[in-house]
């Protein structure tokens, strides 16, 4: 019994939950659920280390701890901040988090392109949702926007850096998923960009999940570039028998046509299981499938505008011609 770990208490918004020693904050109100939830644009639960950077998730710790109940001077960020037996925390009950998050979407904002229409990213993009949440109508900003050529990163990626928040989250996953890192932040502060030495390909079997982890549209797909908005496609469950991933991934269909193939994704935008390249880029068949079923989308996302509540009956060609 003594190997039982013991939980700690805490409380976000005035919704108590009890979590093992280490969680942060972030992750406990996750465990919560709900619009209490700090978004998060850098860090990402599958890919260790991230986190840090973008300052969104923000929240106000007014009681640090029953043991020392001062509050915290500083907002912190939730993503890295372990949670303290007692502690007692507010998000969106906050004034102090809500003005901070605003001030931060501004500052992500300052060189981000508002091309929203014709972005690749539209209806899936969190710097978009965060934006109209907490976005103010009109940027304060005078000065020059960074300007960057758009970049092929190999046969099936492509950099926006224009639209990149450097977040990081790309850089993590070559480098957590991949044997050859060849891309990362060069340079710093404002002048900071990702850089692919040369413009070097990243070849390797898993780097199209660096489309997936970027939480805005600086990493777009080749293969589905400007084929649609993602509204007007139908999201599929479908696996595959695979040798290098769990071939478990989702297809974004146009009428009986696989446009793009994603992973699944977790109801906080994060990777479940990592594809790798061969099934991204290369089954665009529907014989490479077996579809299981359609994808159940939010209720509030733009892409459940065409939702449906049960299978299509395409859906019934499709397992016929699979
Ligand atoms: S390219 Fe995307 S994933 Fe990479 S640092 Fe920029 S915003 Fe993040
Ligand atoms: S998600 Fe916490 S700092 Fe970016």
């Amino acid at each position: 019994m003594s190997d039982q770990i013991q939980k700690i208490t805490v409380t976000i918004d005035g919704k108590t939950v009890q979590v093992d020693p280490g969680t942060t904050i972030l992750n406990a109100a996750r465990q919560i659920g709900g619009n209490i939830v700090p978004p998060a644009m850098c860090y990402y639960k599958p890919l260790k280390g991230s986190g840090g950077k973008c300052r969104t998730c923000l929240v106000e710790v007014s009681k640090g701890s029953e043991k020392d109940p001062r509050p915290m001077p500083k907002l912190v960020a939730s993503c890295s901040t372990t949670v303290m037996d007692g502690m007692e925390v507010k998000n969106i009950s906050s004034e102090r988090v809500v003005d901070a998050r605003k001030g931060v979407v501004e500052f992500l904002l300052i060189n981000h392109p508002l091309d929203c229409p014709v972005c690749d990213q539209a209806g899936e993009c969190s710097l978009q949702d965060l934006a109209f949440e907490h976005g103010a109508d009109a940027s304060r900003y005078e000065f020059k926007r960074r300007e960057f050529d758009k970049i092929d990163i190999g046969d099936y990626i492509k950099l926006h850096m224009t639209r990149c928040i450097l977040c990081y989250r790309c850089v993590y996953t070559a480098n957590q998923l991949t044997p050859n890192r060849e891309h990362g932040v060069l340079k710093r502060g404002d002048a900071a960009e990702i850089g692919t030495y040369i413009e070097n390909s990243l070849d390797n079997d898993f780097i199209g999940n660096v489309i997936d982890v970027c939480p805005v549209g600086a990493l777009t797909d080749k293969t589905f570039r400007f084929r649609s908005r993602v509204w007007y496609t139908k999201p599929m469950d479908a696996s595959c028998s695979c040798d290098k991933c769990s071939g478990k991934a989702v297809l974004w269909m146009i009428g009986n046509e696989i446009a793009r193939v994603t992973a699944r994704k977790d109801q906080y935008g994060e990777v479940e299981e990592f594809i790798c390249n061969t099934c991204r880029f290369d089954k665009k068949e529907l014989t490479n499938w077996n579809i299981e079923g359609p994808r159940k989308i939010n209720r509030h996302s733009v892409i459940s505008t065409n939702h449906y509540e049960q299978a299509p009956p395409a859906h019934t060609t499709l397992l016929n011609k699979a």
